[in-house]
């Protein structure tokens, strides 16, 4: 296997790769989320509410990250990591709700159900989902029809009972319970890393990577999506609300299985750098030449404040 070169993280300036992303990300989600006239207003409003103006967009940007690697089909990815955001907002619209977590502050702002009520919350929801799929079908040639296919097919997976939602079950059937290291790392995999796994992937079947390449950047995306939750269960104890945009200390308080409830804080921390150590390890094996956006990615995302 060849290992390439380390690319010099030192050369790359994140702040300005993203910017420059967030920018396309941001104006495409205003376009497509609710366009004014086109949904019922009271469904629109809550949709529009849950998606813009917030959120940190890193599944957007693994990515385009992830098609940039592999020189990939940039409007593909563009409708990639649109779609990949309204599977995620609408999992936090749902997950805030009372038969859930039952949080009133997202992203600096009352939740979906708590401005609009439940049921807005629940059909926001819905509809995002459904947004997400139409997004990845576009009745054009925009997107080639595999390609197409491929995305809707990882996008259903990673959403879906083997994916995010299969995890929510796990969560809210273990509230109240010790679990062992095994179920939580399925549970971890599920509910956060599948959809962060398949941001990675969709980006890479914008291009056509060979089998080295998806192999680790799988391997990446695997890795960055445990490390994501294992740093998420951290904040909830270390950060405080204002910084996080949603109510901090809630696992404990609705003694919910984590990272930290399972081997303490300092623990959690170690494993959230050796995680992210691994992830950097697999892009040096993917023998792609261009993965700085990645390895900065990675680095930002386990050592975040919020
Ligand atoms: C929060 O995700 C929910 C989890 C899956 C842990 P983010 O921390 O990515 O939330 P936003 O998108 O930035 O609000
Ligand atoms: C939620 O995990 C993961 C989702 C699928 C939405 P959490 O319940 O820990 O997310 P936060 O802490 O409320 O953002
Ligand atoms: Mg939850
Ligand atoms: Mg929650
Ligand atoms: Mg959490």
């Amino acid at each position: 296997m060849t290992a390439a070169r380390p690319p010099r993280l030192a050369d790359f300036d994140l702040a300005r790769w993203m910017s420059q992303r967030l920018d396309s990300v941001e104006s495409a989600l205003g376009r497509w989320v609710g366009p004014a006239g086109s949904l019922p207003p009271s469904l629109a409003e809550p949709m529009r509410y849950a998606v813009l103006d917030g959120g940190k967009r890193l599944r957007p940007l693994l990515v385009l990250a992830a098609c940039e690697a592999v020189q990939g089909h940039e409007a593909a990815a563009l409708r990639a990591a649109c779609a990949v955001e309204l599977i995620h907002a609408y999992s936090l619209v749902h997950d805030d709700m009372p038969c859930m977590d039952n949080d009133v502050l997202r992203r600096g702002k009352p939740t979906v159900h708590v401005q609009f009520g439940q049921a807005s919350a629940m059909l926001a929801g819905d509809a995002l989902q459904a947004l997400a799929f139409e997004l990845l079908t576009p009745d054009d040639a925009e997107v080639p029809p595999p390609v197409q296919a491929q995305l809707c097919r990882m996008l259903a997976r990673a959403a879906g009972g083997q994916g995010m939602a299969g995890g929510q079950a796990i969560d809210l059937a273990h509230v109240g319970q010790r679990i062992d290291a095994l179920q939580l790392h399925e549970m971890h995999r599920l509910k956060t890393g599948a959809l962060l796994l398949a941001s990675v992937q969709m980006g890479a079947v914008c291009g056509q990577p060979d089998a080295q390449a998806m192999a680790a950047l799988s391997e990446y995306g695997r890795t960055v999506g445990l490390a994501f939750q294992v740093v998420d269960d951290i904040l909830d104890v270390t950060a405080d609300s204002h910084t996080l945009g949603k109510t901090a200390g809630k696992d404990a308080a609705q003694d919910k299985p984590t990272f930290v409830s399972l081997m303490g804080l300092r623990q959690s921390q170690n494993y959230a750098q050796e995680l992210l150590s691994q992830a950097q390890a697999s892009l040096r094996q993917s023998g792609l030449s261009e993965t700085r956006a990645l390895q900065a990615l990675a680095d930002k995302l386990v050592n975040r404040a919020f």
